[in-house]
């Protein structure tokens, strides 16, 4: 692994150890929106990598809890991500730590502490998920498409129900977990054999998307137009389901 990826990985391990301490006694949980949420962890851990990066690259900074905008050489950092799972004691949440050069992701980590998964993605070095090469499923269970179906109140919620009520009708089974990096990292795994949501955040996708191409899956064009500051739709799957995924999500 690179410097940059060995750096990367051993970050979100450290970060991982201290959202666990945190999480045994949570403090207060601030709510953005009625159904958005941001605890001392999310602060503390986006601190502690904004620090760990000044100190090691001095490079910009996009994260989700203190911000920033576009920049030709841009570290990606989701401190957690799956903050309601985090909330509730359940498992699937993650950090998710992104190094992108020129609106071209070139590593992506992603480490679920509480489930012990550390997925790695280099560019042009393959996926990997605690060390283990992934592929995407390629459909090989034999089964119908599992998709899963992210959504925030970023979009109105009659948009992600006609979308559900779309995917259903082309016989495509539906999910939703509550992680949007995890999501994307289970396509990647040949866990899921599709990830859709109609916008979401960089910090939560940039990871992902790397992870995705690298384990043989196909990705919209995210890193396009104002990314970086905007968001954009995603739609990431197994190459076998892209052209069906796309006539029923329109995201292309
Ligand atoms: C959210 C999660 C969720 C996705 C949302 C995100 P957060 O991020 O990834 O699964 O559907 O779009 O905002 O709030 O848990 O960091």
């Amino acid at each position: 692994m690179s410097d940059q990826g060995d750096f990367a990985v051993a970050l979100v391990r450290e970060a991982g150890a201290l959202a666990r301490r945190m999480r045994e006694s949570l403090g207060a949980v601030d709510a953005k929106d009625p159904l958005d949420f941001c605890t001392e962890a999310d602060h503390r851990i986006e601190q502690l990598v904004r620090e760990r990066i000044a100190a090691r690259f001095n490079e910009p900074v996009l994260g989700e809890e203190a911000g920033g905008g576009p920049a030709s050489r841009l570290w990606v950092v989701d401190p957690i991500d799956g903050t309601v799972n985090f909330i509730h004691g359940t498992s699937r949440w993650c950090i998710s730590l992104a190094f992108v050069v020129e609106s071209r992701v070139e590593l992506g980590v992603i480490f679920a502490p509480a489930e012990q998964r550390l997925f790695v993605a280099e560019r042009g070095s393959g996926a990997r998920l605690n060390d283990a090469p992934m592929r995407v499923s390629g459909m090989a269970h034999g089964a119908g498409p599992v998709v899963e179906v992210g959504w925030s109140s970023r979009r109105p919620i009659g948009a992600y129900a006609a979308l559900i009520e779309r995917l259903i009708g082309a016989d495509m089974e539906f999910r939703r977990h509550g992680s949007g990096a995890l999501g994307m990292a289970d396509v990647a795994a040949g866990l899921n054999d599709a990830y859709v949501e109609l916008h979401i955040n960089a910090w939560d996708v940039a990871a992902g998307l790397l992870l995705v191409q690298e384990a043989g899956g196909w990705t919209n064009d995210y890193l396009r137009g104002d990314w970086a500051t905007q968001g954009n739709p995603i739609s990431a799957c197994t190459p076998e389901l892209q052209d069906r995924l796309a006539k029923v999500t329109g995201i292309a």
